[in-house]
């Protein structure tokens, strides 16, 4: 059985039970978002909050992305399945919409990008970013749970903080983004240059810039979808995991 690293953030926030820090959150790449967290009832998963804890949230152009893979992969994680919350561009992909993406366009900028000089291999092969039988497992696992999942979409990923313009998100739906969000890169190409194989779940918050009615929508809007999600989402992953640990060899 394989252990899962589970990266959570705004969409997907971990399980309820009695989760324990592993150890500390030191890393020759500097301090990772924060320690992480492993549970008697999850046995053989890692979950690792990706904007940190409550009283120090990270923006996502201040996450260490290295140091959150590195450290995933040092406690023993083979695989990745990360959680995003994100903007639909695709009109289909209304708020409260579950996605499993396929393809990722980066539009971010001056990020800790690579692991390469250090210890990754430099010219990975990215042309696939998600892992097939992940995103198989993760199909399954949503028929078994009965949970709607959009299956493909394409992550643009912006720098942020700020949200997107209407002309830049115009923009990246001509380029072919259905999905917006700041999170998936480096992080989806971290896991890749350490040979882990990476899967995500998406949750729609809110509509991108021009896509819906106008206004950004408040932080309180996007509290209820994800308090709304939760239950689904727990089903989903709960359905998920053993199939995700799944021997494929
Ligand atoms: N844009 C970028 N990132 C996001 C959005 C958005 O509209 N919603 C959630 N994350």
């Amino acid at each position: 059985m394989a252990v899962i690293g589970v990266i959570g953030g705004t969409g997907l926030a971990r399980p309820d039970g009695e989760w324990l820090a592993l150890d500390g959150a030191e890393t020759p790449y500097g301090p990772a978002s924060a320690p992480i967290l492993g549970a008697e009832h999850w046995p053989d998963v890692l979950f690792l909050d990706r904007h940190g804890p409550a009283e120090a949230r990270l923006l996502p152009h201040e996450v260490n992305y290295r140091a959150n893979m590195w450290l995933l992969r040092e406690r023993g994680a083979q695989r990745v399945l990360a959680g995003y919350a994100v903007g639909g561009i695709a009109a289909e992909l209304t708020v409260g919409s579950l996605v499993l993406p396929h393809q990722i366009i980066d539009y971010t900028w001056g990020r800790a990008h690579t692991f390469a000089g250090g210890e990754g291999v430099a010219h990975v092969d990215f042309a696939e970013p998600f892992d097939a039988g992940l995103r198989q497992a993760l199909r399954r696992a949503a028929a078994a749970a009965d949970v709607h999942v959009h299956d493909g979409g394409v992550y643009g990923c912006t720098q942020g903080p700020r949200l997107e313009t209407i002309a830049e998100v115009d923009r990246m739906a001509n380029d072919g983004c259905t999905l917006v969000g700041m999170t998936a890169m480096p992080e989806v190409a971290l896991a890749r240059e350490l040979a882990l194989p990476c899967a995500a779940v998406c949750l729609v918050v809110n509509p991108a810039a021009g896509r819906g009615p106008r206004g950004v929508s408040s932080l309180a809007d996007i509290g209820r979808v994800v308090s709304a999600a939760r239950a689904p989402l727990t089903r989903l992953l709960t359905a998920a995991i053993p199939l995700l640990q799944e021997d494929r060899s």
